[in-house]
Parts: structure tokens; C-alpha cells; sequence
């Protein structure tokens, strides 16, 4: 790890040295609940990672037993070979027969402040109304169905409705524009997508079927749209292509027996940043990443029968896949749902809900605690938060400041904080605490979970002394792994497989400290973190050459006090256009609407040149410490012209 922000960030961390043992009013009721219970359960993971992920598995469905745990060749990993299984069914249908028949499965909340509750059994009935729907449409096992919707159940409905029928369900992030949607629906070969007129944030509508229109335009394998009305905003529909949902269901079947799909039959499509400007497609497939979540949901979140879980991520996003959705639903949990923006109308929107649904374990990222930490602790003091037994994190490293006020403030300094690191790529928690057995240190994911071979190597792959820094690596495959990069299985072995052969490369860094705690740094290749959003850089790039009068950009991210890492996007213009504020807001309004807000640079710098190298490659590392502020340090030999460095640094204000 030479990056210098790396070992900024390895200093300040150090400091924290305290650790948080779990109470033992916690841990006396926790299903792993012991340091030497986990060491144990880890050892014997560790013996046999199968036989291990066997028995987790033994706790779903499978119509079919599987013949072999585990098939692995590098790259490619088959789990529960031969097994045939069915995701909604183990999510629904498996509840049906015993006293979580009418249990609440879901609680949503608009914004606006409707509230509407979905049991079990309310929730097959919509799955199985919306499954035949969409097979009334040619929906066959396979296809690619785009779900782009605001967080309402009927997303989730829409998610499990193509789990059940065999078709590949892409959620894309209502918050992206219509060309992102575009490339991802191309990139996928999607036949159909499932939208609303709109969706509510921060009082006002998000427009997504016209974002669908526009995108549609440009995606001749989409056959057909269907369209939940939502917002009742006005919006067009063509006949030959747009279907109501209402419609649809209202003359559906609710009868629809579950396929029996294989073990490896693909799940989902996600797509996710990379280090080049095309997003990912990562593929998960059904029944290890089932049999991962499903434990993982279980035991990180030490779930009991009357939890109500609220995962703040939207199903855009993995996080809103494995544990707003399938976790919950997997193991007959209550989850929480909230369609709309944290401070509306109030910054105390998520300490009314957490004490109107009597939240009990709350699930959310860094940079959404450091907003509220700056809002001040009167916000929550308003409401009584006592319903809460459990908190979590993930997205990005957490300060240990936010973390404390989080474990004070909100969890009552009664509530452990379950700090948990994965990826889009892992589909499942990999390393966290348990809850129960876990010492927490604030700022660190603590231990790789039973059943997972994650380390820290240098890049020889020679795993650190305690007390280093490397890359983190996972050296077996796991249940819940991706399988590939949809349609480009060069670039999966590549990306993954190849920068520290026979390993799973995680491209971020991180470090073990002398209990051999984990301690993650963050991103090593170009690909920033944004509250907790993974954007390429490059990708951000091609949006900003893709305007008329940029020649060339270069986009580094700068730390952050709230959101991680701040985008920044350094600019040369084409000869005879004028730097301008109003063009700097012209660009970063471009950028938003080609990828989607989350991507807006938060600022543009505009210059004459970049600093390259003689070989004519960017120097990155010289823009991310211009960006940050700090005086350039390091090597600049390689740099082709110094003057440009001064310039630069000048240009600043
Ligand atoms: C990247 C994955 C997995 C859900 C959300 C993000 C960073 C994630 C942590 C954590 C430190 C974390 C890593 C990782 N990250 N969780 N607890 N501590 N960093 O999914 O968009 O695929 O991003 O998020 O850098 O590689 P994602």
C-alpha cells in the first residue's frame, strides 16, 4: 500500500484502540453467543468450509438434494451441485403452513407517510398475481426482467415474482438517468421492464416512466413495460408496449407452483463500478446465494422471531437485495421498507419510524450516521428508540467518532454495532461481527465470518504479519460469490481471479492489527466511494468528454468529511471555449444527468493541461493530492511537464 491517504488513514485508526465486548445480557440470548462459541463454529468452517456450508444450506427447501457441495475450478464455483431449489418459495411458501402464515413479512412507509403492511401470505398472493403477469408476457426461466422502481413493495413483489418463475431480475437504481438505464438494459438484453409513473423524494416526484421512454427508445430488445401507478403523476402510455400492473394482476391467476430451478440457475444482475468506464454486471445465481444470506441474516444479525428489521439501502442497490428483501424474507423476519428521502419533512423521519414500527434492529450506512451526527443528537432524543436491541453498518469504513455517537445516540449505548464488509461481487456479509461473540473496535469489520477464508497478502499472495497492510483477498469460494461478469467471463477471471492468482481479488486494501482484527482502507483502483456508492472514475470521465466542448478530464475522488470521498473532475476545455462558472455548473449538471445524481462532481476544476507521464498516462495520484488540498509528495520524475504542476496547485482558488 504506498497511497498516501491509506497511511493517513492507518494512523488515525490506530488510535482507536479501545474495544466493545458484547453485553452479557446480549450475548446470553444470541445464537453464537461466545468469543470461543465463534472460534469454535470457525475452526470447524475452517476444517471443512462444505460440510459447514452443507448444513446451511440443509435449513431451506430443495425439491432436489445436490450431489456435491462444491464444484471449483479458478474461477468458476458451482455450490450445491444437482440441487434443485426455488428462491420464492423458500422466501414465501415455506411460511405459509406454520404461525408466520400471517405474520407481517413487510412494513412500508411513503414518504408522504402511508403505511401499508404486506403478511406472508398477502405477500405470495401478490408474487404469485404478478409471476403469472409476467408470464402472460412470454416471460420464460432465463430472461432479463429490468425492474426500475421507486422502494415500494411492489418491487420487492416484482423481485420475487421473477425468482419464481426463472426469469433474471436487474434491478437498476430509480436514481439513475435514462442513459444509464438504456446501457443497462442493452447490456443485459432485457425484454421487459417494470416501472412506475413515479416515485416520491424529498417532497417531490421522481419522473421514472419517462425516464423509461426515453431510454426504451434506444433498447430494441425491450418487448414490453409495465407500469405500477404510484405517484399518479401524469405520464404517456403506448399502447402497443405499456401495460398497467393493476391491469395485469386483476385478471392474473394467483396460482403459480414454483419452478424447480438448479442450484446454479441465475438469480440477478446487478451492475456495479469498475475501474473502466462500463459497469459490471455481476451475476449471482440461486442456491448459494440463498444458503449465504439466508445464514448471514440469521446469525450478523442475531435475528429472533418478533425482530422487525429495517434496512435503510434501497433494492437498487445489493444491500437492498440480501437484506431488505431475501434476508428478511428468507428467515420469516418483519422487515421495514421506506420509500423517500431520511430528512423529510423532518430530520427526525427515521427516529419517528424506528419508535411508530418499533424497530428493533437498524441496518444503514456511514455517511447516512455522519449526516445525523451533524444534525445534532436532539433529533433522536425526540423519539424513544428502546424497541432497538441491534445496530449495523456497511458501505464504507466508519469514523470512529460517527461510530460512537451511533452506539450512543442511537443504539442507547445499550445496542452492539455490527460493522459488516461486502461487495456487490461477494453478494453476502463476509466479514463482521457477531454480535454476541464479537468484541467490537469502532472502524473495524472485526473477523472473516465461519466458512469464509478471507486475509490480508501482499502480492506475491503471502498473507501480512499482524500489524500490516495489503490487499484483502478471499482464498476459497464462497456460497454466495458472483459467477461472472455477465457476458464478459474474460473480464471476471481478469478482474477477480488474476491480479493475485488463484485468489479472489476484493480491490480494496486493509490491514490486521495485532488481534488480527480487520481493518478495511478502502478502494485501491479507480473506483471512488460516495456514500457508500461505488462510481468509476473513469466512467464519469466518458460522461464529461462525451460534452461538446471537453477535450479531456480526469476525475479523482477528495476525502470527504460527510460523504467519504467528494468527486472531483479536472477539465480541459476544446481550443476557443471560455472557462466559466456557468459552464463548471453546466458539467456537473451534464454528468448527473448522463449517469445519475449520485455521480454529480462536486466540483469542476478547470486547467490547461494534466499532468501526464511520459508515456502519456494521467498521473492520477499527483491530481488526488492537488484535489485534496495538501502539497504533492512523492515521485514525480516520470511527470512529462513540471510547469503544469505549479499551475495546478495556483489554479487552486
Ligand atoms: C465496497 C463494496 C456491500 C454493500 C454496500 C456496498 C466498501 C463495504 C464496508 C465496510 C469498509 C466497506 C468496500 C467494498 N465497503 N462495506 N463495512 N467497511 N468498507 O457494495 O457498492 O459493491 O461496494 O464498499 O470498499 O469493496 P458495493
Amino acid at each position: 500500500m504506498q497511497n498516501e491517504q491509506n497511511e493517513r488513514s492507518i494512523s488515525v485508526l490506530s488510535k482507536e484502540e479501545r474495544s466493545y465486548a458484547p453485553s452479557a445480557a446480549f450475548a446470553k440470548t444470541a445464537s453464537v453467543p461466545s468469543k470461543a462459541a465463534r472460534a469454535k463454529l470457525s475452526a470447524a468452517a475452517a476444517r471443512s468450509p462444505e460440510k459447514f456450508w452443507d448444513a446451511a444450506a440443509r435449513e431451506l427447501h430443495w425439491f432436489k438434494p445436490w450431489r456435491k457441495t462444491l464444484q471449483w475450478k479458478v474461477p468458476d464455483a458451482k455450490w450445491f451441485v444437482g440441487g434443485k431449489t426455488n428462491l420464492s418459495y423458500n422466501c414465501l411458501d415455506r411460511h405459509l403452513d406454520g404461525p408466520r402464515r400471517n405474520k407481517a413479512a413487510l412494513i412500508w412507509e411513503s414518504e408522504p407517510g402511508k403505511v401499508r403492511t404486506y403478511t406472508y401470505l398477502q405477500l405470495h398472493r401478490e408474487v404469485c398475481l404478478f409471476a403469472n403477469a409476467l408470464k402472460g408476457l412470454g416471460v420464460k426461466p432465463g430472461d432479463r426482467v429490468a425492474i426500475y422502481m421507486p422502494l415500494v413493495p411492489e418491487a420487492v413483489v416484482a423481485m420475487l415474482a421473477c425468482a419464481r418463475i426463472g426469469a433474471v431480475h436487474g434491478v437498476v437504481f430509480g436514481g439513475f438517468s435514462a442513459e444509464a438505464l438504456r446501457d443497462r438494459l442493452n447490456d443485459a438484453g432485457a425484454s421487459v421492464v417494470v416501472t412506475a409513473d413515479g416515485g416520491w423524494r424529498k417532497g417531490a416526484i421522481l419522473r421514472l416512466k419517462d425516464a423509461v421512454d426515453e431510454a426504451v427508445k434506444g433498447a430494441p430488445t425491450v418487448k414490453a413495460v409495465v407500469v405500477l401507478k404510484h405517484a399518479d403523476n401524469e405520464i404517456t402510455i403506448d399502447e402497443t408496449r405499456d401495460h398497467w400492473w393493476h391491469r395485469l394482476t386483476a385478471k392474473a391467476s394467483p396460482v403459480c407452483p414454483p419452478e424447480k430451478l438448479d442450484s446454479e440457475h441465475p438469480l440477478f444482475i446487478l451492475y456495479t463500478s469498475g475501474s473502466t468506464g462500463k459497469p459490471k454486471g455481476i451475476l449471482h445465481t440461486t442456491g448459494g446465494y440463498m444458503t449465504q444470506t439466508a445464514w448471514t441474516m440469521k446469525h450478523v444479525f442475531d435475528l429472533k422471531e418478533t425482530d422487525v428489521f429495517w434496512c435503510t439501502a434501497d433494492v437498487g442497490w445489493v444491500t437492498g437485495h440480501s437484506y431488505l428483501a431475501y434476508g428478511p424474507l428468507l428467515n420469516g423476519a418483519t422487515a421495514v421498507m421506506y420509500e423517500g428521502a431520511p430528512l423529510t419533512p423532518q430530520p427526525d423521519r427515521f427516529w419517528s419510524m424506528i419508535s411508530r414500527h418499533s424497530v428493533s434492529i437498524f441496518y444503514t450506512a456511514p455517511t447516512a450516521i455522519r449526516t445525523f451526527m451533524r444534525l445534532g443528537e436532539e433529533h433522536p432524543a425526540k423519539h424513544d428508540l428502546s424497541s432497538l436491541r441491534l445496530l449495523g453498518t456497511v458501505g464504507e469504513p466508519i469514523n470512529p467518532e460517527a461510530w460512537r455517537w451511533y452506539k450512543k445516540h442511537i443504539g442507547g449505548d445499550r445496542c452492539p454495532i455490527v460493522d459488516t464488509w461486502w461487495q456487490t461481487e461477494t453478494g453476502a456479509i463476509m466479514i463482521s461481527p457477531l454480535p454476541g461473540a464479537t468484541a467490537a473496535k469502532p472502524g473495524s469489520a472485526t473477523l472473516p465470518l465461519p466458512g469464509i477464508d478471507a486475509d490480508v497478502v501482499d502480492m506475491t499472495g503471502k498473507s501480512v504479519p499482524l500489524g500490516s497492510g495489503g490487499y484483502l483477498v478471499v482464498r476459497r469460494p464462497w456460497p454466495s460469490m458472483l459467477r461472472t461478469i455477465w457476458g464478459d467471463a474474460e473480464r471476471y477471471r481478469k478482474q477477480y481471479w488474476s491480479q493475485i492468482p488463484g485468489m479472489y481479488f476484493t480491490g480494496d486494501g486493509a490491514r490486521k492489527d495485532k488481534d488480527g482484527y480487520l481493518w478495511i482502507l478502502g478502494r485501491i483502483d479507480d473506483v471512488l466511494n460516495v456514500s457508500g456508492h461505488r462510481l468509476s472514475t473513469s466512467e464519469i470521465e466518458s460522461a464529461l468528454v462525451g460534452h461538446p466542448f471537453v477535450a479531456e478530464s480526469a476525475v479523482v475522488g477528495r476525502p470527504d468529511e460527510l460523504h467519504g470521498q467528494a468527486v472531483v473532475a479536472f477539465v480541459t476545455l476544446k481550443g476557443g471555449k471560455i472557462p466559466s462558472p456557468e459552464l463548471k455548473e453546466l458539467l456537473r449538471e451534464f454528468v448527473a444527468k448522463a449517469i445519475g445524481s449520485i455521480a454529480r462532481p462536486a466540483e469542476i476544476r478547470f486547467t490547461d493541461s494534466l499532468p501526464k507521464t511520459r508515456s502519456g498516462k494521467i498521473m492520477r495520484r499527483l491530481l488526488r493530492e492537488i484535489a485534496a488540498g495538501g502539497a504533492v509528495r512523492g515521485d514525480v520524475t516520470t511527470l512529462e511537464d513540471f510547469g503544469i504542476l505549479a499551475k495546478l496547485q495556483q489554479d487552486e482558488e
